[in-house]
């Protein structure tokens, strides 16, 4: 059942290339210029109308949803604030009917998310949601679903369907843009070509463990690890560590690189593990300058970096590259070197990687 895998989380690992091409069958294709959803119902009247789009979410939904704001800021032009569920529900949010909601959830059961999702509801917002099992109570309540394709995902850390999480929201922030006309039919389709690269990358970046494995042996004692990042790598960052911390239980923080002078550094101190994601062309310089910087403090600094950026080898104790991807398609390539070091550190130490201490695969209590 575990496909020959020690772990099931290892398998759904490895399931990822083909999870993200199963949620782009249909939507995507290389030869119509469009993108085509057709289980959701959005028209560009309805966009015009909403002035604010709402990502609400739990946990690594949360971290997909982060990413989200990004695309969809980024691409459609329509302002997004993310929010975690139990906050959102609690906080009397600005909602009515001018407001999406982007609901994200694989369960589609979460019990907090399932509240934001009545609550907005309630208060006339239109119901967006990302879901992965079918007919599960988000989807049910939902004006539109989106279905994630990543099939039934067993370990209680989430991996796969995060990338298609992610791949779900390119998707409504690519259809968005094509219907507010903020993207060019060529922009469109050159995003898509490049979309439908995605799978062969991520495998190759998985077949890129052995640098992992050297961290992982030589690491998995310590007690702290930070990671940093800026843009999407911080949104990627802040994944890598609940994956870190949620199975092998090491401490861990992410934070965006910029913020580390305003506080966290004073952490910083000889052989101290700090992950950093280099994965932004355009912040490229900017992390360079925060890796130096704590590495002048002592860092111990695990690089992730694209290939071709091979300046922060000189100034990195250990640097692994992921193959060349734009700035803003990189977060499902950036996260498989995280998901695998939280993998092989949790091994390492002989932690339960299936089944986590404290947590359950679906939050159906509060
Ligand atoms: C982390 C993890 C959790 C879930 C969260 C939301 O690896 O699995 O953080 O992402 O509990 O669950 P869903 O997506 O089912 O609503």
């Amino acid at each position: 059942e575990k496909g020959g895998y020690r772990h099931f989380m290892l398998k759904e690992i490895h399931e990822q290339p083909k999870a993200i091409k199963d949620t782009m069958t249909g939507r995507i294709a290389k030869d119509s210029d469009a993108i085509r959803l057709d289980d959701i119902k959005l028209t560009a009247e309805d966009l015009a109308r909403f002035g604010k789009i709402f990502i609400v979410a739990c946990g690594t939904a949360y971290h997909a949803g982060l990413a989200g704001k990004y695309l969809i800021e980024h691409l459609a032009k329509i302002p997004v604030e993310v929010d975690v569920a139990s906050e959102f529900r609690y906080r009397n949010p600005l909602v009515d009917e001018k407001t999406l909601v982007i609901i994200i959830s694989q369960s589609g059961e979460t019990l907090d998310t399932f509240a934001a999702l009545k609550e907005a509801k309630g208060k006339g917002a239109r119901i967006l949601s990302v879901v992965n099992v079918v007919g599960s109570s988000i989807a049910r309540e939902s004006h539109d679903v989106l279905y994630t394709w990543a099939g039934p995902e067993i370990a209680v850390a989430s991996t796969k369907a995060y990338t298609t999480q992610i791949i779900a929201l390119y998707e409504i922030a690519l259809h968005m843009a094509d219907l507010k006309g903020t993207l060019s039919k060529e922009a469109i389709k050159a995003i898509k070509d490049e979309m439908l690269n995605l799978p062969a990358k991520i495998e190759k970046a998985l077949g890129n463990k052995e640098e992992i494995q050297k961290f992982a042996s030589k690491n998995s004692g310590e007690k702290d690890v930070f990671f940093i990042g800026r843009g999407l790598d911080y949104a990627v960052a802040l994944e890598g560590s609940l994956k870190l911390k949620e199975i092998s239980y090491i401490h861990s923080d992410a934070y965006a690189a910029g913020e580390l002078k305003h506080g966290p550094i004073a952490l910083i101190e000889e052989g101290t593990v700090v992950i950093a994601l280099m994965a932004q062309h355009e912040l490229y310089e900017k992390m360079l300058s925060n890796v130096k910087e704590v590495k002048a403090r002592g860092a111990y600094v695990f690089a992730i970096a694209k290939e071709g950026n091979r300046e922060v080898e000189t100034i990195a104790d250990q640097t692994l590259y992921i193959p060349e991807v734009s700035d803003m398609l990189s977060p499902t390539v950036t996260v498989i070197p995280l998901q695998l070091l939280a993998y092989y550190m949790a091994v390492e130490k002989g932690c339960d990687v299936d089944m986590p201490r404290n947590l359950a695969k679906s939050v159906t209590v509060e």
